[in-house]
């Protein structure tokens, strides 16, 4: 479909459009801020982490406050460390006057504990997971997860990142220094009102979902790090309710993929941009040894017109604007005095087993659909409240579990858009993709997944397999994390047993 084809045209497209010029901008930064940096806790040793989910006030714009969400802190929440084979213990304490639940997105973790819908916390109430940390190192991430208020939660602040490390996380000669060489990038977007406080609505979200007129990173609006003259290593966590980004540098340097959501991948894959979709998480490392700062942008992918084409689009935009956009999300300004990571990259990261053909034991189709609900006229800009989000055909039932799964087998999932683009995700798991957007995953698509793109009218496929339960009152979700979509119902629960 015509969408596949101009995301994937953007990309090979993208780097004549870049060297061209057409991203110069005039912007001039009066005061930058810094790149907040979320504060780091360790949870390796076992003592329980607290976590108290609260309101705040936050300066998106200098000036102006304006009333947030967090844990621990007035927006976001702290980075947490943990490993391989080791017990994490988090204690939430919910401060708020309305039920949070909090999941932990991309852990692979019971059922129980996972933090979906069901495990809401009651204004005052405390929830203490205790999690046994499995899986490999990898880049996940935890947040609201509250029936039917997710998207408003996590728009407020209601997000952190997880760091698990391991063996050949340890061993391999990378960046790590967190803060330094070593950066959480959780890229949103928001809306101000007149006043400048952030504006949001579930009922006048569009039928994309609630998109962001500003790009924020960390909750900071173009904020500058500084970083060593040397390798540096992103942790990219697409946080956005709705928005699909394209990654790229300004001066459209090359940089290198090393892990996808569920961990490293087997080589780093050089790219000059991506796309990331609501939910992913993409860790890079960027070569700054030469001691030009570089600036990241995260472009909108939604405003690219597919009739025209991608690049006569762009063209227009660019050429018909004054002030050609857009400024940098994140700028990288090196500072020499820093001590710099140079060693060269590893040619090999992790190992990756696909399952053989026969161990796949059964396959599950899964359509996702939007209609209108006859509620009244929606339309690109209009509200969604009226449309039906389903996912074979019914909407989110807290009380009805929709498939049942067997522990430890592989399955093939089939999922399906019969309109518009999903960035489909799954509790409990990472998998592997057969096929995305109806085409052989590239390369960069090929290690561990908890999300997965399906376009307009196309389908992808996935191999998965869970190894530990979820009961029928406590069961996993799958759903698109398009967190209106996912609001409106277009989610679905099961049970591993
Ligand atoms: Cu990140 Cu069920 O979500
Ligand atoms: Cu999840
Ligand atoms: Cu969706």
């Amino acid at each position: 479909m015509s969408l596949t084809l101009s995301r994937r045209r953007f990309v090979a497209g993208s780097a004549a459009l870049l060297s061209a010029g057409f991203f110069q901008t005039g912007w001039s930064r009066s005061a930058p801020a810094s790149l907040p940096i979320p504060a780091l806790v360790d949870g390796t040793n076992g003592e329980p982490i607290n976590l108290r989910i609260r309101s705040g006030e936050w300066s998106f714009k200098p000036g102006v406050r304006t009333p947030t969400l967090g844990l621990s802190q007035d927006y976001l929440g702290p980075t947490i460390r943990t490993r391989q084979n080791s017990e994490l213990n988090l204690r939430y304490r919910n401060t708020l006057t309305e039920g949070v639940a909090i999941h932990g997105h991309g852990l692979h973790v019971p059922g129980e504990v996972d933090g979906g819908p069901q495990l809401e916390i009651a204004p005052g109430d405390q929830w203490q997971p205790a999690l046994s940390i499995v899986q490999p190192a990898a880049t996940c991430w935890y947040h609201s997860h509250t029936h039917g208020k997710t998207g408003h939660q996590v728009y407020r602040g209601l997000a952190g990142m997880i760091i698990i490390d391991d063996e050949i996380s340890d061993s391999l000669e990378l960046p790590r220094r967190y803060g330094i060489d070593d950066l959480p990038v959780i890229i949103q977007d928001r809306t101000f009102d007149a006043q400048g406080r952030l504006a949001y609505s579930l009922n006048d979200a569009g039928e994309d979902g609630w998109l962001g007129e500003t790009v924020v990173i960390n909750g900071a609006i173009s904020p500058v790090a500084r970083v060593p003259a040397g390798k540096v290593r992103l942790r990219l966590l697409n946080g956005a309710n709705a928005r699909f980004y394209i990654v790229a540098f300004a001066d459209n340097r090359p940089f290198y993929k090393i892990a996808s959501d569920g961990g490293f991948l087997t080589a780093p894959v050089p790219l000059t941009a991506m796309e990331m979709s609501p939910g992913e998480r993409c860790e890079i490392v960027v070569d700054l040894t030469d001691g030009n700062s570089a600036e990241l942008l995260t472009l909108f992918e939604n405003e690219f017109d597919d009739e025209q084409g991608i690049v006569s689009s762009l063209l227009d935009r660019f050429l018909r604007s004054e002030k050609p956009t857009p400024q940098p999300s994140l700028t990288l300004l090196v500072d020499s005095a820093l001590p710099a990571h140079t060693a060269r990259l590893p040619e090999k990261l992790a190992t990756i087993v696909r399952p053989k053909k026969t161990e796949i034991i059964r396959t599950r189709g899964f359509v996702l659909d939007m209609k209108d609900g006859g509620g009244g006229g929606h339309g690109r800009n209009g509200g969604h409240a009226s449309m039906d989000m389903t996912i074979n055909g019914a909407a989110m039932d807290m009380n009805v579990i929709n498939e049942h799964v067997r522990r430890g087998v592989w399955e093939r999932w089939r999922i399906r858009s019969n309109q518009g683009a999903h960035p489909f995700h799954v509790h409990g798991c990472s998998f592997l993709i057969e096929q995305m957007e109806g085409a052989a995953a590239p390369p960069d698509q090929r290690g561990w997944k908890d999300t997965v793109v399906l376009d307009d009218d196309d389908w992808s496929e996935i191999v998965v397999r869970f190894d530990h339960l979820a009961t029928k009152q406590y069961p996993y979700m799958y759903h698109c994390h398009i967190l209106e979509h996912e609001d409106r119902g277009m989610m679905g629960q099961f049970t591993v047993s």
